[in-house]
């Protein structure tokens, strides 16, 4: 099918106002795999300001070169990886990576001492003076989320947070942001003691995901599908973000974490509000992000008994994924051999507003599953098919529309079709709009957009302090039990299947099943 033409006129983003970059954490694992990709494909793409430089901070004192070489290397093998998220099959930029590497310098510091934050306000004025980026200051966290407050704070004394004669100064904050409510609510109330909330872009990457975004273009730009978007045409709603890695080599990591705190007030409650929300009044960042704030804040109260009955949680034993054997998590490096940690949780929830009452999401998530799978299925009601009485339904089942976000970005729709042939014999067919068969799209990590996105100052792709704690405040409850019984099972399930059993019955006893995952 040929791609269609662009709708309206033609219009280029414009590259970013000057400034400099500073990543703190810059010989993480987070800069080299995600955030100096994304600069250099913003690169090529001329996103990038002409007036604009690149401070690294990290302990480990090397020279500018020896940076340098390093992310010089790193760039290289990501290009060279057509497998990475965010490369192509197009030769390495020379030329584009040169002069990006030209703007970047390095600076070695403990984010503890207050001698580090002079250094760093001289090296700013310097950049100033020689790359002439404006003083607008990007300060990107890509550190442990312990430091995040003790460097806002740091930069904050150092007066480096103050937006004075025109110019901006911005935090990213990565996640985990808070382990509960109430230390979400702690880490936003020191940031906010040091700067206000237009400062500061709490990232969610799933947000920089094109098919994420898609959600409100397929929502709010067609007229077909708004209307049947409600609890008169919608029997329920699954959000599954299965994948097949395990815990890789992040156990200190994950042994703290576990699936819920992970993936579910930040990922997939970012699908589920962009499901679930009103229409906004306009696409300005705060008309949004009310809208998605609403949703959470809408969303039934689990109770001690819902948080028993409607969530299931899961730890992977040994098994085979995608025909490797794969380890049980107990044995995984780092893992104590006794974790109680879960990588699997499903979870059913109620949002209580006129447009979803008796709607149930289903929720699950988890690792070293089947297939590696990131989709919303709309589950619509079914037809009254009583006129078919008699006839052979197949394996019909309900009318489906299935917003795949990775790996295969696209969109299905799944509806009954009569078989051909003499006899009425109905089957379930399916049309499926893949992006890459339409879009020629540029290669990309997700962090292009959330970094172009900050740089100018356009808040919508982030979140609010308030949508932060209205989601840590939907999960509290299941924390609170998980930890003051820990009875609560936590159901095996086998490397490479499609999760526990106990999460297949939370579906099936209400007479419905999860999207499979083969
Ligand atoms: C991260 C989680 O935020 O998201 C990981 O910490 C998870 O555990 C990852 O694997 C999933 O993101 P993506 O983009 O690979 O689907």
């Amino acid at each position: 099918m040929a791609a269609p033409s662009p709708i309206g006129p033609k219009r280029r983003p414009a590259p970013a106002s000057p400034c400099a970059l500073v990543i703190f954490g810059a010989a993480g694992d987070l800069t080299r795999r995600l955030l100096i990709p994304a600069l250099y494909n913003l690169a090529k793409a001329k996103l990038l300001p002409e007036k604009f430089a690149v401070i690294g901070l990290d302990r480990a004192d090397k020279s500018v070169a020896a940076f340098r070489e390093e992310l010089t290397l790193g760039i290289k093998s990501f290009v060279s990886d057509t497998a990475a998220e965010g490369s192509s099959s197009e030769p390495f930029a020379a030329g584009v990576w040169e002069s990006l590497a030209n703007r970047m310098t390095c600076l070695s510091g403990d984010v503890g001492m207050p001698e580090t934050y002079r250094r760093l306000a001289a090296a700013l004025d310097e950049e100033e003076k020689t790359a002439g980026t404006g003083g607008n200051v990007l300060f990107y966290l890509a550190v442990g989320s312990t430091l995040f407050a003790p460097i806002v704070e740091g930069l904050g004394k150092a007066g480096l947070l103050r937006e004075e004669e025109g110019r901006w100064r911005r935090v990213v904050v990565e996640k985990p942001f808070g382990s509960d409510l109430s230390s979400a609510r702690a880490l936003n109330a020191r940031l906010l003691d040091v700067m206000s909330e237009s400062q500061i872009y709490r990232i969610d990457h799933f947000l920089g995901k094109e098919t994420v975004q898609n959600i409100m273009a397929l929502r709010f730009a067609n007229g077909i599908f708004e209307p049947l978007w409600n609890r008169h045409h919608i029997d329920h709603v699954q959000i599954s973000v299965a994948e097949t890695v395990g815990v890789e080599h992040r156990a200190s990591f994950y042994e703290a974490t576990g699936a819920l705190r992970d993936m579910v007030p930040n990922h997939l409650f970012q699908l589920l509000s962009l499901t679930a929300m009103e229409t906004p009044n306009s696409f300005a960042a705060d008309a949004v992000r009310t809208e998605k704030r609403k949703v959470l804040e809408a969303v039934h109260p689990l109770d001690e008994g819902a948080a028993r009955r409607d969530v299931v949680r899961g730890q992977y034993g040994a098994g085979t994924v995608l025909g490797k054997p794969a380890n049980a998590y107990r044995r995984e490096p780092g893992v104590n051999p006794l974790s109680m940690t879960e990588t699997y949780i499903a979870l059913r929830l109620a949002v209580d507003n006129w447009r979803w009452a008796g709607v149930p999401f289903y929720l699950r998530t988890g690792k070293s599953m089947a297939r590696r799978s990131t989709e919303i299925a709309i589950c619509f009601k079914k037809a009254p098919i009583r006129l078919f009485h008699g006839v052979a339904l197949g394996a019909l089942g309900p009318n489906v529309l299935g917003l795949q976000i990775q790996p295969d970005e696209g969109i299905c729709l799944e509806f009954g079709a009569k078989i051909p042939g003499p006899e009425i014999t109905l089957g379930g067919v399916r049309m499926d709009f893949r992006y890459k068969d339409y879009f020629k799209s540029a290669p990309a990590t997700g962090y292009e957009t959330l970094l172009y996105d900050c740089m100018i100052g356009d808040q919508m792709l982030f979140q609010r302090a308030d949508s932060v704690e209205a989601g840590w405040g939907v999960v509290q409850p299941i924390l609170d039990l998980w930890q003051s019984d820990k009875t609560v099972p936590l159901e095996a399930y086998d490397a490479g299947s499609a999760g526990p059993e106990a999460a297949e019955l939370l579906l099936r006893k209400q007479g419905r099943e999860w999207r499979s995952l083969s």
